[in-house]
Order: structure tokens, then sequence, then C-alpha cells
């Protein structure tokens, strides 16, 4: 693996950002274990509670693991799939792109399975938070690594329906929990920008105004 592959690494983060999203249609093109590592060597660069640093990440390539991820994923998506508004162009969009990941699922190149270690999401309502929001940081990073590096990419969790199902496939002991699934590989399509809230819409202002 030569240098230049990860010049990408130094493309503006603005634009980075702008244009970070879900990439689910993938090509088969095998993604090199050391552009996997870099990417999760920059996730660890983001803050966790505590500086605790409790994340481990799974890198799944067996296409058994995988299937059996799929067989929860095909399970749990029929339900989840019906609270989604259908009619609005971009919703009828991402629906396809799912079913569309669902049905490949086992051809994917790379799984990465964030899991939280030690600890447990119960508590005072801070401790829930922190405990789930140690993961996510890392993962945003790893997201905007992979998209500097025109690695496609996408955030998912339905395929972890059963948490204990989950432990079991990968061997997890039950002090290690899932949390996402991150799976990787070369676009089929190509980034682009995303459509958001406006952000005024969203800025209170001292105080919470409706
Ligand atoms: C916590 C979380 C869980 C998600 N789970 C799934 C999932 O199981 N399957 C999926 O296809 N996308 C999943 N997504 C991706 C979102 O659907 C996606 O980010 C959102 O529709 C915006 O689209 P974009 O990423 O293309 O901008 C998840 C995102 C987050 C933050």
């Amino acid at each position: 693996m030569t240098d230049s592959v990860f010049e990408g690494l130094n493309r503006p983060i603005a634009e980075m950002m702008e244009t970070q999203r879900s990439i689910r249609r993938l090509t088969d093109r095998p993604v090199d274990h050391s552009i996997v590592r870099r990417c999760i060597e920059l996730g660890l660069k983001a803050p966790t509670g505590s500086n605790g640093q409790n994340w481990e990440f799974i890198v799944v390539r067996d296409a058994e693991i995988k299937a059996r991820f799929a067989r929860q994923y095909r399970r749990a998506w029929p339900l989840y799939r019906r609270t989604i508004d259908s009619s609005t162009p971009s919703n009828a969009r991402m629906l396809d792109a799912v079913q569309q990941q669902i049905d490949h699922f086992e051809s994917i190149p790379v799984i990465v399975v964030a899991c939280l270690a030690g600890g447990r999401p119960t508590g005072p309502y801070v401790a829930k938070s922190s405990y789930y929001g140690s993961i996510y940081p890392t993962v945003q990073n790893i997201l905007l690594a992979a998209r500097s590096l025109d690695l496609g990419a996408s955030l998912i969790t339905l395929p972890l329906w059963s948490a204990r199902r989950s432990r079991r496939i990968l061997g997890l002991p039950r002090s290690v929990r899932p949390a996402c699934l991150i799976a990787l590989g070369w676009p089929a399509g190509r980034y682009g920008p995303t459509t958001r809230r406006p952000v005024d819409d969203v800025i209170h202002l001292d105080r919470w105004r409706p």
C-alpha cells in the first residue's frame, strides 16, 4: 500500500463534512486492512467520557459472520421500515438503498463493529448519555476519514437487533457491548452534498424558543 492512498486525508475538512453521507451501494473490490486501520486510528482521536477510551472494534471480513448479521438485519428491517414515510422522494431513495444493502449484505467488503467495553448504560441520565455518547464521536471520525479516502461507508444499527445474538456472533464477553456497525467498501455511486434542516431553525439563543 503506497502512501499516496492516504493523501485524501489532507482534503479540506469542511468539504468532507458537507459531503459525508451514507454510501450503501458498494463494489466488491477489496479494502486493504491498512486503510481500515488508519480510519480507526483517526477515529480514536475522538473524545470519550472521562477519557475512558473504552472502545473496541471488531473488523469483520468473514462471510459466515456477515451472513449472521444479515439475518438479524432482514428480521428487523420490515418492522423498522413501517415507521418511515416512503412518500417523499428522498425517503423512497433511502429505502431503496437500504433494501439494496440488505440484499447484498454478505458482499460488503468490511464491517467494523464498534463496541463499548466495561461500564453499563444505567444510572442517572448523564451516565447513560455519556455511555453511548462515548462511541459516536469516534464513529463519525471514522466516517469522515472514509469519506476523505473516497471509501464508501454507512453507519448501521439494525443488524444488532438482538444484543444477545450479536454478542454470540462475535464471541464478545458480557462486559463488551456492540453499539453499531460501519459498513465499508469502494462506492458504486458518488459522495455528494447532503440536505439538512436549515441551521437557523435549530439554534436557540440562551433558552428554548419554539
Ligand atoms: C444511530 C444511527 C443508527 C442508524 N442505523 C441505520 C441502520 O440500521 N440502517 C441504515 O441503513 N442506516 C442507518 N443509519 C443511517 C441514517 O439512516 C442516515 O445517516 C440518515 O438517513 C441520513 O442520511 P445520510 O447519512 O445519507 O446523510 C443510522 C444512523 C444513526 C445516526
